[in-house]
């Protein structure tokens, strides 16, 4: 049987040219026609709940201010964390927390941030400006983790420390004896070893991380793993279209990791001129969509490297930093974007391609979970604001853990200046008690669709939409994009869906009986 993405690019074909006939008789006011036949088969393995994971770094206001506050400060917090954010993540649900980098990572000193808070060394913050007084430090993080019910995954240095700080850092976490470091921990308060689940060795180590090649980084990845027991070892992978380093990665490292990374950038131009996050138009927001389904290309094609060693497929791909870069406005701290509803679609496109890659695509988390890029919260001083983006989150949780399955989706593409479209993206999954989670993306600003499918029964579930292509959540406006319920019974033809232009609906259709 053919991949279900196949089928629907070849049928996505023949919609063009059909859509391309008749368009002149088209009306932008009528809905959009659209088929989904949705199959019983599962297109692969379930969905990890770790591909809505966070990356949080040391950068602008995403940790200080935006997370931690301090226990001093009269933001209600617990032990430093602002209660409201912990909250929300806890709510929206975090499987996995990567920190604290990013090309942060690769300049940390993990014993920087351990000890009496006014006794740790302040450092420049190289990456990303300021200075870095390692108020946060491992044991913070880690209480952030337990608070949030998170597990941990840290991004450890391999550009500019040794070895053997890198597993001194695991043991001093990890270790249940009375080995000195164990007993380090015990007196900076932690007497329980804390559980680190997943070790990434160094960032973009093709950059930030120390600007090696690729046989260099493979052979001091080794090296580096070799004293690295009992966690998953994550090795950095590509983020630039790098396809042979994945192959040398593979190749001279396959023994030594357990994963490794892809890092992907939505932009609508390039990084020289990235694009703004509000007030935009329509060609933006086409290129921004475009942009943001080529990580199916990419995920695609570090498979395809992978695969050639790999064809069990053991050695899993994290896309453990994705999301939108825009252009940071002036004055503002750094690496801060407004978020809007075109964040959510780009949020919602990723989502369904990380489902049609489960059987590599293990992990991903979004760059970066408060007040920095695609940011889930923003924050004002007291005050908090969840994203569109957030929402996005929220409305595909009922995927966490489901089971892809195939479904073929015809649906006409849409033009807008010279950047092409699906009008309509999808991801079908089976849940845990049986029911059929139905993910619809209307990439279309300005028509509605109707995405005619197999199904029967009724639809429940939340649409996410809003008049404007940038509307946002505001301190002053911050229900301007929140989902609505939404729900649709099956007629005589079986179950139609009703989309709105730049829309996003999740539903769940009851099992049969
Ligand atoms: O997320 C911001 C930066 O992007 C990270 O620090 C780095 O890994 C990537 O280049």
């Amino acid at each position: 049987m053919s991949h279900p993405c196949l089928d629907a690019g070849k049928k996505l074909a023949l919609a063009a040219v059909m859509a391309m006939t008749i368009s002149s008789a088209v009306n932008a006011a009528d809905p959009v026609q659209a088929r989904l036949t949705v199959d019983a088969e599962p297109a692969g393995p379930r969905i990890e709940p770790g591909v809505y994971g966070h990356f949080v770094e040391h950068a602008g206001r995403g940790v200080y201010e935006g997370l931690w506050v301090g226990p001093e400060s009269s933001i209600p917090n617990t032990r430093g964390w602002r209660n409201d954010v912990v909250g929300a993540l806890r709510q929206v649900g975090v499987p996995v927390m990567r920190w604290p980098g990013g090309c942060f990572a690769d300049d940390y000193d993990w014993r920087d941030g351990i000890g009496e808070p006014a006794k740790r060394p302040v450092r420049p913050n190289r990456w990303w400006g300021g200075v870095e007084d390692n108020r946060v430090g491992t044991h913070e993080f880690m209480d952030l983790a337990e608070q949030i019910g998170s597990e941990v995954y840290i991004a450890a240095n391999m550009g500019s420390m040794p070895p053997r700080a890198m597993s001194h850092w695991l043991e001093y976490m990890t270790e249940g004896g009375k080995t000195t470091l164990a007993e380090e921990r015990r007196r900076n308060g932690r007497d329980k070893p804390w559980k680190v689940k997943y070790v990434g060795v160094g960032n973009e180590s093709w950059g930030c991380g120390g600007n090696m090649r690729g046989e260099y980084q493979a052979d001091l990845h080794n090296q580096y793993a070799t004293f690295l027991r009992d966690v998953v070892r994550v090795a950095s992978g590509d983020g630039q279209g790098n396809d042979p380093l994945i192959d040398v990665l593979m190749e001279r490292s396959g023994p030594h990791l357990d994963a490794l990374t892809l890092h992907y950038y939505t932009m609508p131009g390039d990084w020289s001129k990235k694009g703004d996050a509000t007030g935009f138009d329509a060609q933006q927001w086409a290129k921004t969509l475009k942009s943001a389904l080529g990580i199916e290309g990419r995920i695609a094609a570090v498979s395809r490297v992978m695969d050639k060693r790999d064809d069990k497929k053991r050695v899993a791909l994290y896309v453990d930093e994705w999301g939108t870069w825009y252009d940071t406005p002036a004055g503002a701290s750094a690496l801060w974007q407004q978020n809007s509803l075109r964040d959510a679609m780009v949020a919602a496109l990723s989502f369904n391609v990380f489902h049609r890659h489960t059987a590599r695509v293990k992990m991903a988390n979004i760059a970066q979970m408060v007040n920095v890029l695609q940011a889930l919260v923003l924050t004002e001083g007291p005050r908090m604001v969840l994203t569109p983006t957030y929402h996005a989150f929220d409305l595909y949780q009922p995927f966490k853990g489901a089971t892809p399955l195939k479904a073929t989706l015809q649906a006409p593409p849409f033009r807008t200046g010279d950047v092409e479209l699906p009008s309509v993206e999808a991801s079908v999954a089976r849940a845990a008690d049986g029911s059929t989670l139905l993910a619809l993306v209307n990439l279309d600003p300005q028509r509605p669709a109707r995405v005619a499918t197999n199904l029967k029964g009724t639809a429940q579930g939340r649409v996410l939409t809003a008049a404007a292509i940038d509307a946002h959540n505001t301190v002053a406006r911050p229900q301007a994009v929140v989902p609505a319920p939404y729900s649709a019974r099956a007629g005589a033809q079986g179950l139609a869906l009703d989309l709105p232009p730049k829309s996003i609906v999740v539903v769940s259709v009851p099992a049969a009986r």
